[in-house]
Formats: C-alpha cells, structure tokens, sequence
C-alpha cells in the first residue's frame, strides 16, 4: 500500500450553491432571481423542473452540518442568494435573508467546519436582469454594494471569500450559448458581460479591503481547463492555443496580469464587438487577491477546423477514455497539468481546488446505500494529482468535492447525481454514499492510501 499525506493544514471540503440546493425560492422576503424566471420558462431546463424546492437546504442546513460534521469535512464552500439579501438588487436589505446565513455560518463554527463563501453563484436579482443585467455596467456597482453589505453585517469569522463563481460560464452559457439564465445568444453581448463581471470583481475587492476584516483572504474562481492538441501538427497546435484563450487566458490574464490576451482582442475584433471599457477598469481587474480558486472537471482536446480564429476548435472525445453522466471526459492528469501551469504562469498565489466531481449513475438500493466505485475512483484519481502538484511545489491549500449532496444541475435539472450524499427528491431524505464514507477515511488519514 502506498500513502500520500498531504500537509497538515490542508483543507478538505464539499461544495454547493444557493439555488442548486437551497429551495424556499420565495420564503422570507427573498426576491426573485434570474435562475428563478428561466427554470420557470417552459422548455430551458430539463424535464421542466425548477429548483423551487431542491434540496430544501434553506429548511435542513442543520441536519446538513451535522451530517458534513460527521462525516469529518473541515471546510465547506457555500453560496449565498443576492436576491435573498437584497431582494430587488439594491435598496434595502432583507434581514431575514441575512440572518439565514449567519445561523449557517454559526452552525458550521459550532462543528469546527471552515466556511468559504461564494457570493456569486449565477442567481443575480431579476431586477437587475430588468435593467440589462450583467450586460449593463452599473451591475458591477450593485454587486459591489451587496458585497460590502455582508463584509460588513456577516458579523461571524469567514475562512474565505470568493467574488465569483465561473465569470466564463455566466458570460458564455448565459449569454451566447443559451442554455444558463438569462437565456441570451449574442457573443458581443457575452464579452461585454465578462468585462463588467470582471469589474464588479475588482470593485468587491476594493471594498473587501476599505472593510478590514483582518485575516480574511478573498479571491476569485474560475473555470480552467488544460487543453492540449489532438496532434502535434501546426494546425492543431493554433486551434488548442486559441482555445486555451477563450477558455482560460481570457480571464487569468486581465485578473493576474492587468490586460486581455493579445492573441484574443485579435481574433474577436475580427468577428465581435469587443466590450466597452474606461481608463482605470485593468487596474481595477487585476487588484491584488489573495487566492485563486479552480474548478475542473476534465480536458478538452482539440482538432482544427477550417478556420484559423476558430476558438472553440473541434472538440475530440477518445474512444479509449471513460466519460461521466455529463459526457466529461475523466483525466485526472489533467488537473495537474493545470495547477503547475497555472503557478508557473500566474504565481505565486495559493491556490485550491474549489470544485471537482463527477455525475454517475447512482441507485439508491432496498438497504440505502449507494455503491458509486466509480466516483471513489475519479476523486481518488484527482487527488493523487494533487498530491503530485504539491509535489511539484505547488502552493495548493484545499480541496473541495463538486458537489456535497446531489442537487439541481441547472439546465439538466435533477438529471444527473454530483453527490457525495444520495438526495431522495420525494422525502428530501440524505443517504451518504460510499464515497462519503470513502472521503471521510481520506479526511482521517490526511491523505490517500491506495
Ligand atoms: C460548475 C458549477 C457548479 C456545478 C458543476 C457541475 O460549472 O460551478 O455549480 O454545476 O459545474
């Protein structure tokens, strides 16, 4: 048997998100948000469900604590609703929507469990959709006033914060591809929506610091992936560079280094309007944070295709490889790749994993339990390659599984299983799946023993 311990300090933790698991979408003066206007939109989410009840988190956080207590998690990565604090975006805050979290936070202390808190998860206020929503720049300014909102009145010691989640998915499944709220297809639109998310950004950062909650780390996370040519011809090499602009040096570059990629402003010029700016907005971008977060998943691997601005190349799927329920590829190399990548390029930084996971097919079985192998071999896998990066020296401080129970995976709906917990819908009763009690041992021995 082999071991790989990791260091003493490292964080091991799940993840969630305020809509995918927290239900009571109109309770206790909670406005509506845009993930509540598209999920009710006939024909956006799979099988037409919505995330009105999900989880039922909002009822059942103690229970969930408990559980995450006992099945030895140290940290925990949650979002908290916008709408539920500022339920038309702005104006006057809803104190009951405040007083939700705090009773969260107070119960994640009260289990020794460190609390990272995302404050943008996809649910913007529908009234601020209303007025253009991420398209409009003034949003930047509401997000900023929210966030010193809770900087100053989440009156309760933080482990982390994180602005926001995923800037690409929100500008590019929201607003050119379609399939996120608010359901828009205009690539222009969805550049001018990753600039003003970006600002929105640096101005929370700005006011996370003028808030002086000493000791606190805020940073940001992102959606990275390696991407890698499918031949090491010329051509495929063009394609997995682009690529790895739009999907990654698109928003490490003005965050770490003050300006978009060149390469990039290049190729979109030539087919998009480019988004607005003013003097000011690199500086603010690429304010000094102190952490970066990377959700992965998997890799993408690229063939060209005819055209030499195509970013988006020709995605190719190995026969060979094994696929999750959401058609993801399982690399596990890949994660490493990425992390010294990202160190080498944009460090140094400390870095955490702050989403990874996979959506198997899971049965609950007549004595309730779940046997996914399958999940225990992907996050066994994935943090080996974390075990090998810090090898590397890479300053990798945590880990959070993608996802702490099953929830509603937004435009599939209750379709696919994330969890490290077995949700029954009908009952909103939690079964730990093996990998939970998998986890659990990891978390005791601080490390992998294969
Ligand atoms: C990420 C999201 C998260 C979840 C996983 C599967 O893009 O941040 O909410 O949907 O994917």
């Amino acid at each position: 048997m082999a071991r790989y311990i990791f260091p003493e300090d490292f964080l091991w933790g799940a993840a969630t998100a305020s809509y995918q698991i927290e239900g009571a979408h109109d309770e206790d003066g909670k406005g509506e948000s845009i993930w509540d206007r598209f999920s009710h939109t006939p024909g956006k989410i799979w099988d037409e469900e919505t995330g009105d009840v999900t989880c039922n988190h909002y009822h059942l956080y103690r229970e969930d604590v408990e559980m995450m207590a006992d099945l030895g998690l140290n940290a925990y990565r949650f979002s908290i609703s916008w709408p539920r604090i500022f339920p038309g975006g702005g104006g006057k805050p809803n104190l009951k929507g405040l007083d939700f979290y705090r009773r969260l936070v107070e119960k994640l202390h009260q289990h020794n469990i460190k609390p990272a808190v995302t404050l943008y998860h996809w649910d913007l206020p529908q009234a601020l959709q209303d007025k253009g929503g991420w398209n409009n720049r003034d949003t930047a300014n509401y997000f900023a006033d929210y966030a010193s909102f809770l900087f100053q009145s989440l009156d309760l010691p933080v482990d982390r914060w994180i602005t926001l989640n995923e800037p690409w998915v929100v500008a590019y499944l929201g607003h050119a591809f379609g399939i996120h709220a608010p359901g828009l297809s205009d690539f222009s639109t969805a550049l001018q929506v990753g600039h003003n998310l970006l600002l929105g950004h640096g101005l929370a950062v700005r006011r996370f610091r003028d808030a002086k909650r000493d000791g606190e780390p805020i940073g940001i996370t992102l959606n990275l992936a390696p991407v890698q040519p499918y031949s090491d011809s010329d051509e495929d090499a063009r394609a997995a560079k682009n690529t790895d602009g739009f999907m990654n040096r698109w928003f490490l570059d003005p965050l770490f280094k003050g300006t978009y990629p060149q390469d990039m402003v290049d190729i979109f010029s030539r087919a998009f309007t480019l988004p607005e700016t003013s003097a000011g907005d690199d500086a603010l971008i690429s304010e000094p944070v102190d952490f970066l977060g990377i959700n992965n998943y998997t890799r993408v691997l690229v063939k060209a295709s005819a055209s030499e601005d195509d970013f988006m190349g020709n995605p190719v799927n190995p026969s060979e490889s094994e696929y999750t329920e959401m058609g993801w590829e399982v690399y596990p190399r890949g994660l490493y790749e990425l992390l010294v990548r990202v160190h080498r390029d944009y460090g140094p930084l400390p870095l955490y994993v702050t989403e990874n996971g996979a959506a198997f097919e899971d049965k609950l079985q007549k004595d309730k339990t779940v046997n996914d192998e399958r999940r225990i071999n992907y996050l066994q896998g994935y943090l080996l390659e974390c075990w090998n990066a810090l090898e590397q020296g890479v300053p990798l401080k945590g880990y959070y599984v993608w996802t702490w129970m099953d929830n509603f995976e937004w435009a599939f709906g209750y379709s696919k299983r994330f969890g490290l917990v077995y949700i029954d819908y009908a009952t909103s009763k939690r079964y730990p799946k093996n990998s939970a009690y998998w986890y659990k041992k990891v978390i005791s021995c601080n490390g992998l023993e294969i």
